[in-house]
């Protein structure tokens, strides 16, 4: 849809245009209607782009981290050695660049490695502050296992078929890029069955984080009943990328990352199914613009930094069976003593075979909160270089990975266990 017809669509609908404001993290969050969530969320979409031209006229700067190292490696492919670099770390090195120009350096870096690897900020003293910081060391955390009653039947309610449902509706918007209206679309459609999960539940809301491009990440709030000051936190990315081709490319992001949004959603569903309510506050949220720079992750954990964060776990690619193991933990940019956790809860109540890999660079939304101080995981589909090799294109689909959701089912198992044993 166009902006104007968007805007005079919600103008439509009778309501007082929203201010584009961050959502309020803090408990208390009220309970309303499905309804009204969604006009709200789509008013702040259409305040976020009203107060977005630069999102049109793409002359927004980003500010990059990225390693000394591919700079070396990329030589003169992106124009780096004429570029001064705004500063320097003892790894990484900071650059100004407009949107369009951020487009060309993830189609260079796409081609050349396969992968990105930069991280960008959204002002120049974020990234000189991530070029700079030493690594940020999470608070220690007691990790118990002693809540089988209440984690073994949630577990036993997940369901494969109810997985592939959310894939088969991510998978079928043309792509979910950033900055594109059927990205903007896929965020609405999580929204609204996130709060339908919701509905008969005073503690749980659903609610749209709009950001300066056009579409929004989503977050589901389950309040904590004895300690909402409290957070765990379980997210993945809702946004996909056809390699570098832009908002027009066909990205059904089938694996990456529909299975991670399918296996928040499948949690989200069984959690209320069995009633359950936890002492700490969760926080499901979808994370636009991952493929672009950690950019909705740092967003969304930045308004973090003064609370009391306890563990977050990421899903990214949960559904491509590449590996002899079912799971593995990336870790790097990870906690290692919440991933021993993690290995124990798979042990305990998933029966998943387990293992570990390194990814070699902050490569998903796992490092934006541990960059933000806070203990982060990312368990993940395969060992590196096993992983789904049709990512990032039009085959990344549910039938390129056999058409069932076995592996994920394992994954929203895992998501339970964790959620029942921190969150109590
Ligand atoms: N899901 C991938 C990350 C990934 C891919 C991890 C393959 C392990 C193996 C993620 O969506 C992604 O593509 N990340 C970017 C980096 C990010 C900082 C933009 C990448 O890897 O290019
Ligand atoms: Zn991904």
């Amino acid at each position: 849809m166009k902006l104007l017809s968007f805007v005079l669509w919600v103008l439509s609908l009778s309501i007082a245009p929203a201010a584009a404001s961050q959502p309020d993290f803090d408990q208390g969050v009220k309970v309303r209607p499905a309804i009204e969530i969604a006009r709200e969320g789509a008013s702040k979409m259409a305040g976020a782009q009203a107060d977005a031209p630069a999102d049109a006229g793409q002359e927004e700067s980003v500010w990059i981290t990225i390693s000394k190292e591919d700079v070396a490696a990329l030589g003169n492919e992106f124009g780096f050695p004429s570029r001064p670099a705004l500063a320097a770390g003892a790894k990484l090195s900071v650059y100004r660049l407009s949107v369009g120009e951020l487009d060309r350096l993830t189609e260079v870096m796409h081609r050349k490695f396969r992968r990105t690897g930069y991280i960008a900020h959204p002002t120049e003293a974020e990234a000189r502050e991530a070029a700079f910081a030493p690594e940020a060391v999470p608070a220690a955390r007691a990790h118990t296992i002693d809540q089988p009653e209440v984690v073994e039947p949630m577990v036993a309610r997940v369901e494969e078929a109810e997985i592939g449902r959310v894939v088969g509706q991510l998978a079928s918007y043309k792509n979910r890029y950033y900055r594109s209206e059927t990205g903007a679309a896929a965020s609405r459609w999580v929204l609204d069955r996130w709060a339908e999960l919701a509905q008969g539940r005073s503690d749980i809301s659903a609610e749209l984080f709009p950001h300066s491009w056009t579409q929004a990440s989503v977050i589901l709030s389950v309040n904590g009943a004895k300690n909402p000051d409290q957070f765990v936190v379980l997210g993945g990315h809702i946004d996909s990328i056809a390699g570098y081709s832009g908002a027009d490319a066909a990205a059904p992001g089938a694996d990456d990352n529909a299975s991670g949004v399918a296996i928040l959603t499948e949690a989200i569903r069984v959690l209320v199914k069995s009633g359950y309510r936890p002492s700490k506050t969760l926080k499901f949220i979808a994370y636009s613009a991952e493929e672009v720079g950690l950019r909705g992750s740092k967003a969304i954990s930045s308004t973090f930094k003064a609370k009391d964060v306890h563990g977050v776990v990421n899903f990214d690619m949960a559904n491509y069976h590449g590996s002899a193991e079912d799971i593995v933990l990336i870790t790097d940019y990870a906690d290692s003593s919440q991933n021993a956790f993690l290995g124990k809860l798979m042990d305990r109540y998933t029966g998943a075979r387990w293992g570990t890999t390194k990814c070699g660079y902050g490569c998903s939304d796992h490092a934006s909160w541990t960059s933000a101080g806070f203990s982060a995981s990312f368990p993940f589909e395969a060992k590196m270089g096993e992983d789904n090799p049709n990512i990032h294109s039009a085959r990344d689909t549910a039938a390129q990975m056999g058409g069932d959701f076995q592996q994920a089912a394992k994954f929203a198992k895992l998501a339970l266990a964790y959620l029942v044993e921190t969150a109590k």
